[in-house]
């Protein structure tokens, strides 16, 4: 009997956003990854911390967060090789993964490496998109509006195409982006509600002057909506 991997979303930041069903399981387990930085124990293992036992075994998924494909990916290649062992012998891991595993989350590449070789379950997360539209009082659909969700990192004339057709939209990896962003959102005429470290401690709701002036982190989503308000 091989063991099972769990994707386990643990929400954007705030631990109480875990689900009843990822704390149970986190209890249980014998074993748990995580992404995390060169050095610290990264964003999901933090927002988890009260829920892993103390004596776990853990796996660190280290990796430099850069645009090195190559590094990430190799990255990932030992960080699957490490689960797998566990998964061999019988033993269950939890990978645990900020927001939901499967919405730009670190899950979606071991999915790849081993989905097809063991059983897996995904539990999902509250994704930062939805934590953002409730910290803000910001509704991000209503009647029959189109919504996307556009990373800030694709072009300029792209995300003005994609905003351009939508009636909202969720910007996420706003970060060093966001000086072209404001370009884009002055030219449609678009307010842009901006959040940083959603459900964290320093969580911050700013002008998009006041967040360009600070610097945006990483961790920073835009919320859009065309009509301003989506019940207009
Ligand atoms: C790699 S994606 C991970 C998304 C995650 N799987 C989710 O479901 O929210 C990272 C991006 O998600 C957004 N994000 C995640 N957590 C956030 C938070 N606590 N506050 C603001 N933005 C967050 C940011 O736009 C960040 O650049």
């Amino acid at each position: 009997m091989t063991g099972t991997l769990y994707g386990v979303g643990v929400g954007p930041g705030d631990p109480e956003l875990l689900t009843l069903k990822a704390a149970r399981l986190l209890a249980a387990v014998p074993v748990v990854a995580y992404p995390a930085p060169l050095e610290g124990c990264g964003m999901a293992r933090t927002i988890a911390a009260a829920h892993i036992p103390a004596g776990r075994t853990e796996i660190a998924i280290r990796m430099g967060f850069t645009a090195d494909r190559a590094g990430t990916e190799a990255a990932y290649d030992r960080g699957a090789a490490a689960i797998a062992i566990h998964l061999e012998q019988g033993r269950d891991v939890a990978l645990l993964c900020e927001g939901d595993p499967l919405l730009f989350g670190s899950f979606i590449y071991v999915l790849a490496r081993l989905g097809e070789r063991f059983p897996v379950v995904v539990v999902p997360g509250v994704t930062s998109p939805l934590a953002a539209a409730a910290a803000l009082q910001f509704p991000l659909a209503a009647w029959n509006d189109r919504v996307a969700v556009i990373p800030a990192s694709r072009s300029e004339a792209e995300i003005e195409a994609l905003l351009a057709a939508v009636d909202a939209a969720a910007i996420m990896k706003v970060g060093r982006h966001l000086p072209k962003l404001r370009r884009i959102l002055g030219r449609l005429g678009l307010d842009g509600h901006y959040i940083e470290r959603v459900g964290l401690p320093d969580q911050r709701i700013l002008s998009l002057e006041a967040a360009e002036a600070g610097g945006a982190p990483y961790f920073s989503i835009i919320l859009v909506h065309r009509r301003g308000k989506a019940w207009l």
